[in-house]
């Protein structure tokens, strides 16, 4: 066992949107997701297994978190422990490099290096694969921040599996950071109040598959309209569905972003947005279009700073200093 290790590894943004578990199996997504893993945010993470602790503890930027985040890290943790056979308690500290504040997700990049790192001070010899069916047991969509590039995750499946590499189509996500709202349903909550409560599961756990299917296929004819179209597609259809059980992510800032980027395509420019669970359009562009659609939308009501991303690599290990 090394003990200690660090690792990074990024965010990543769902093309096709994952929502809803199965709920025979833990964090076992209902249909089929496909993402890319963003280079521009990034979360840095150092674990420790150590025998003076009785119990994991977690800091993510300075301040320690207890309830949730650390029950999750848990859970990974165990996870690995079952296997590797080891017995000794973690200290986790963790860093995004991008504003956790403002309720961008960073449990996707924050679980994927957990695993990575722990598998690191745990001195095992997993492949990414193996890791990334760790990284799920902190969330799902963690499990597809393990690889770099374009990344898909079956209905059902433990582990995500690499598609495409990050050059495969040419592609820059402008985050468009929506100012303070009150605070969102973690996704967890979200995603089960829908399958319980909204008219419009059933249609959402049905057209997903489709949508993921002709997105998969239009990415990989390098199709930038189709991809961004479906993508589209996918959020408006996931939100829908969320909405009719009373969970609103969106708020005034989101609709006219939204807005804004049907504004620029009534002009001719090929630009679309998706969003997650949060108020956040995170805006698909090709990077010769860049210089005319972030000023846009950076202009938009509301919005308080554009993060600019490009797809990233796989998460890694880094050499600790
Ligand atoms: O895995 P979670 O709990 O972070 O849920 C992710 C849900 C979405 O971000 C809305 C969609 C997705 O596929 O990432």
């Amino acid at each position: 066992m090394n003990r200690a290790a660090r690792a990074i590894a990024h965010s990543n943004i769902a093309l096709s949107k994952y929502w809803g578990k199965r709920p025979d199996a833990y964090n076992s997504p209902a249909v089929p997701s496909l993402s890319v893993t963003l280079e521009g945010l990034a979360t840095h993470t150092r674990v420790e297994f150590r025998d003076d602790i009785d119990a994991d503890r977690l800091v993510v930027n300075g301040r320690e978190e207890r309830g949730r985040g650390i029950e999750r890290a848990a859970a990974l943790l165990d996870g690995l422990r079952r296997e590797a056979g080891i017995t000794a308690r973690a200290s986790i500290d963790s860093v995004n490099d991008f504003p956790t504040a403002s309720g961008l997700a960073s449990s996707a990049s924050g679980f994927a290096a957990l695993a990575v790192a722990a598998v690191g001070a745990a001195g095992v010899d997993w492949d990414l694969a193996r890791t990334s069916e760790l990284a799920r047991l902190g969330s799902t969509s963690a499990s597809r921040s393990v690889f770099g590039g374009f990344v898909e995750l079956d209905a059902g499946a433990s582990r995500a599996h690499p598609l495409f590499p990050r050059d495969h189509l040419p592609l820059v996500v402008l985050v468009c950071v929506a100012d303070e709202g009150p605070k969102a349903v973690a996704s967890h909550d979200g995603m089960r109040i829908t399958m319980q409560k909204s008219p419009y599961a059933r249609a959402w756990l049905e057209e997903a598959p489709r949508l993921h299917a002709r997105l998969r296929d239009a990415l990989r004819a390098r199709d930038f309209a189709g991809v961004g179209e479906l993508a589209e597609a996918s959020a408006l259809a996931m939100h829908a569905s969320a909405m009719a059980a009373g969970i609103v992510y969106w708020n005034a800032v989101t609709l006219d972003a939204l807005a804004t980027v049907r504004a620029l395509r009534a002009e001719g420019t090929l630009v679309y947005a998706t969003m997650d669970a949060g108020p956040h359009v995170k805006v698909l562009v090709r990077p010769e279009d860049v210089a005319h659609v972030r000023p846009r939308m950076a202009a938009s009501r509301g919005v308080v700073r554009i993060i600019e991303a490009k797809p990233g690599g796989n998460a890694e290990l880094v050499p600790s200093s």
